[in-house]
């Protein structure tokens, strides 16, 4: 299944000169999505994945699919004020400015096996912020995955190579 020629791009969104990387076509295609889950577990499959943590909100889309794939428990990080307990926030910067994403503070049990997933690594912020929650609640981290990289974006510098961040398609 040649899933990655149901990703489309979009030039112009969501501000002029940005090519977005649409997965909805992906995602509304049955033997694609599943093709694209399973790619997405194949690294993960020996290592004790114990919960998918996704971000908001493609992250929740494709890391939900993931935990199932994978066995593991689901953890939302969310936009601020999103979530009713009490939370562990991280801010972090934008081309104009900064936002924040909140994870419960009780979320995993100290030690608990963590996989981080969203569908796009660009600048890299979000996954670094991301990265500060699951790890401030006393997860341990066992890597993340990303459909896309924006490589050209450089992302993957703001990570550290102590923690394996793999992505299924590069552009
Ligand atoms: C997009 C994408 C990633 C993030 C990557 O989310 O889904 O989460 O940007 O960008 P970065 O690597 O430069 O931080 P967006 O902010 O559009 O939110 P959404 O998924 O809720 O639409």
């Amino acid at each position: 299944m040649d899933f990655e020629t149901l990703i489309r791009d979009v030039p112009d969104f969501p501000r002029p000169g940005i090519l977005f990387k649409d997965i909805t076509p992906l995602l509304g295609h049955g033997a694609g999505f599943a093709a694209a889950i399973r790619h997405m577990a194949e690294p993960w499959r020996a290592a004790g994945i114990e919960v998918v943590a996704g971000i908001e909100a493609r992250g929740f889309i494709l890391g939900a699919a993931l935990a199932r794939e994978l066995g593991a428990g689901f953890v939302p990080i969310r936009k601020p004020g999103k979530l009713p307990g009490r939370t562990l926030g991280a801010d972090y910067a934008l081309e104009y400015g900064s936002d924040r994403l909140e994870v419960h503070a009780d979320a995993v049990a100290s030690g608990t096996r963590v996989l981080l997933v969203d569908d796009v690594l660009a600048t890299g912020g979000t996954l670094a912020a991301s990265r500060r929650l699951v790890e401030g609640v006393g997860a341990d981290l066992a890597g993340a995955m990303v459909l896309i990289e924006l490589a050209a974006l450089r992302g993957r510098e703001r990570w550290s190579d102590t923690v394996p961040l793999r992505a299924l398609l590069r552009y």
